[in-house]
């Protein structure tokens, strides 16, 4: 079995380098492939550290070229590369798309994530490579070999939504970023960042799901004891568009001024939907007073409270009561 995932490991990093080769080195890679990237303002060396490369278009590729290598077609469908079709002929599941492979910890590549150029909606923007013996996609945080030092050295974790955004914030020099791959955090990513700091930071999309997502994604944190802030981009923007537009000074400048405590954008945004309906209200109280009482730490339980009460203009006494009536489990 040790064999086995160190055979999948050993094809993952080959093809890493069939797109990477792909990319810099054929006529249409460069032509549509580089040149994308550098559209959306990608420098060369960020391009070559996060080994992003051009899968070719062409239905069997990378097949032809993995079997010419000597790889067997057992793993090439095991971590996705290939694709099998009902008269059991392999294609290539990536064609005619910048390649953006996944490193475990140790800087391994043990999947991709491959957009799309065009715009045609029909169209997935990103295929992704399938889960596999190498590949165990809660577990996995995107970015996280290249941010960890910084993440420890910064005590903090940026949280962002898309590969595209670790990009751009790692290259505005905010190497502390990492992307949950647009899917909604799990434990065992949060436990890898507990591993480096107990700070994270969600950077999501200016857009409903952004927000959705965030609200989720905070409870998961609390719960396992960490300190959660939350920046919205306008809406629109997320954090690749917002730095490429404005730079990245501008873009540390907005997350200074912008990040907010979770507990009080939580309140912010329940209470804007609720406006003066009572029974609205009540519910957004039970639903901050349910997130306040996940955290561990008796001392931020108490600041927070207090602290709601004044948003919320309600008494202290009316949270504690509600808070421990959430806590025994009969509210
Ligand atoms: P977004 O739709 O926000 O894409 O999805 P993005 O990252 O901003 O991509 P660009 O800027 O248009 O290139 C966020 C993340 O959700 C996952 C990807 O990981 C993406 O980066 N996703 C999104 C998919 O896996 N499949 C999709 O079709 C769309
Ligand atoms: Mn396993
Ligand atoms: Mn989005
Ligand atoms: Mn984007
Ligand atoms: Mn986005």
């Amino acid at each position: 079995a040790q064999d086995k995932r160190e055979s999948l490991y050993v094809l993952s990093q080959w093809a890493g380098k069939f797109f990477k080769d792909t990319l810099w080195q054929t006529q249409l890679g460069q032509a549509i492939g580089l040149n994308y990237f550098k559209e959306r303002g990608y420098r060369e060396d960020i391009i070559k550290k996060f080994d992003l490369g051009y899968s070719p278009d062409n239905w069997t590729a990378l097949v032809d070229e993995a079997r010419k290598a000597g790889f067997t077609d057992t793993y090439l469908k095991e971590v996705g590369l290939a694709i099998e079709r009902d008269d059991q002929s392999l294609y290539d599941r990536f064609r005619s798309r910048v390649m953006f492979p996944i490193h475990n910890l140790t800087g391994r590549i043990i999947g991709f994530g491959g957009r799309t150029l065009k715009t045609d909606k029909k169209i997935p923007k990103y295929v992704n490579s399938p889960e596999s013996e190498i590949y165990h996609k809660s577990n996995v945080l995107y970015g996280l070999n290249f941010a960890k030092k910084a993440i420890a050295a910064e005590d903090n974790c940026y949280l962002v939504e898309g590969y595209a955004d670790v990009l751009s914030v790692h290259q505005a020099g905010v190497e502390n970023v990492v992307s949950s791959s647009g899917t909604s955090l799990t434990e065992g990513q949060i436990r890898l960042i507990s591993r480096f700091t107990k700070n994270v930071t969600i950077l999501f999309d200016g857009d409903a799901a952004g927000i959705k997502a965030s609200l989720r994604g905070t409870d998961m944190l609390l719960k396992e004891g960490l300190n959660v802030k939350i920046l919205l981009f306008p809406d629109g923007e997320d954090p690749d568009s917002y730095v490429q537009r404005y730079g990245a000074i501008a873009f540390k400048e907005y997350i200074a001024k912008n990040q907010q405590d979770f507990i009080f954008f939580k309140t912010h945004i329940l209470l804007k939907d609720a406006a003066h309906d009572p029974i609205k209200r009540a519910e957004v109280i039970r639903d901050v007073v349910e997130s306040i009482a996940l955290i561990p730490d008796e001392i931020k339980v108490a600041v927070f409270i207090r602290e709601c009460s004044t948003l919320l203009s309600i008494e202290e006494s009316i949270l504690l009561n509600e808070l421990n009536k959430i806590r025994i489990g009969v509210a």
